[in-house]
């Protein structure tokens, strides 16, 4: 195996430089080329990393230097792109939402499985210190019963970041709040307290009234193990605040509020846990009243992990697989939606439910 793996990154968009940095600034990793059908777009982010543009995926395929690829397109497009870097022998990170179907994201996975290729996705948020802190603190069982398990995601989108490109304002494509946005703080909440057994949820349109979409969610989730679940999101609360995700036990509490742990108190004190109330900075930015308002040391980790599970022949800390629930859920809040009604998991696909109107 070459020294450094070679990247290609498919899609110069607004998160492909939160990559790009992420892999230069590796141990192992090295970009070599930057696909957009835009060719603009990737000259402009080729000439600021120093690698090459190309226009197509197949240039990416072809290029034996290359064995990641990256794929940062629009939500719709990630399934038939990562069949085919799989079928050409390329490992893959993709961005959330890996697909949107279950019927696509499984078929991924399996291709991906096939090839013995790995297969990543970048909900970073999972790595954050405090993340990473309510998680050990779950799996040894300090909060005692879980009973609840919320997040609220109260960010501010402007009508014209939806208007910037067709496809942030296209259902199909999945550009609503709860696919697009509130994706990662789902994911938490089923890393941190899944499965999800129940879900019942309501979508509206609150303040982007020329776009069919929803900007707001509130949602209500049945845990497997008897905790409950809120789930509030959306794009229309100007300026924005910091995403907060909350752990309840019968034993403990924990609230992150943006990456920085604002609640950390359990009935047994461990001699960590002051250590554990510090962590997370005030400065970081966590995209609440911006698109490109973060920064990439999540984005780092995940790519870093990526190189090393390739060199030591494991698996990835991030795989699909493990986000395939997260789909499930955000499909079955459409669901529920759609039809006014909770909806138990696990649910069958029902493509309806990108046509439905908001
Ligand atoms: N993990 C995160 O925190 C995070 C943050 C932002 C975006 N994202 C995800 O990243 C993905 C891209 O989002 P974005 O905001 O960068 O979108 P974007 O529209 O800014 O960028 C997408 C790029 O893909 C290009 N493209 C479209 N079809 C293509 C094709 N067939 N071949 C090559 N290039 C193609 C477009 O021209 C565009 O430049 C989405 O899945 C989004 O959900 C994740």
């Amino acid at each position: 195996m070459r020294e450094k793996l070679g990247f290609g990154i498919l899609g110069a968009g607004l998160v492909a430089p939160f990559h790009a940095r992420s892999i230069i600034n590796s141990r192992g990793g090295a970009l070599v080329a930057v696909c957009d059908v835009d060719r603009q777009r990737a000259e402009k982010l080729a000439e600021e990393f120093g690698v090459r543009p190309v226009s197509s995926l197949d240039e990416l395929l072809e290029d034996p230097e290359i064995d990641v690829v990256n794929v940062l397109t629009p939500n719709h497009l990630h399934y038939e792109a990562v069949i085919r870097c799989a079928e050409a022998g390329k490992h893959v990170i993709t961005e959330k939402p890996p697909a949107m179907t279950l019927r696509e994201t499984d078929e991924m996975i399996s291709v991906c499985t096939q090839a013995d290729v790995r297969f990543a996705c970048t909900v970073q948020c999972r790595v954050r210190k405090a993340i990473q802190a309510m998680k050990r603190a779950v799996e040894q069982g300090r909060f005692g019963r879980l009973l609840c398990a919320d997040t609220y995601m109260k960010w501010f989108r402007s009508t014209e970041y939806y208007k910037s490109d067709p496809w942030r304002s296209s259902r199909q494509s999945g550009a609503g709040v709860t696919v697009q946005h509130a994706f990662h703080y789902i994911d938490l909440l089923q890393y941190l307290a899944g499965p999800v057994s129940r879900v019942e949820a309501r979508m509206m349109n609150l303040t982007h009234p020329s776009i069919n979409l929803e900007d707001t969610l509130v949602a209500h989730l049945a845990f497997s193990n008897g905790a409950r679940g809120l789930v509030q999101a959306s794009t229309a609360l100007w300026p924005g605040t910091e995403v907060r995700i909350e752990i309840n036990g019968e034993n403990g509490t924990a609230v992150m509020s943006g990456e920085k742990m604002t609640t950390w108190r359990f009935r047994d004190e461990n001699p960590d846990d002051e250590s554990i109330r510090r962590l997370g900075s005030e400065s970081q930015a966590t995209a609440a009243g911006g698109a490109a308002d973060f920064g990439h040391a999540d984005h780092q980790v995940v790519i870093q992990d990526v190189i090393d599970a390739i060199h030591s022949d494991r698996e990835v800390i991030i795989p699909v697989t493990s986000v395939r629930p997260t789909v499930e859920i955000v499909l079955a809040m459409y669901q529920s939606a759609a039809r006014g009604k909770p909806v138990e998991l696990p649910i069958e696909d029902d493509p309806s439910i990108w046509e439905a109107r908001c």
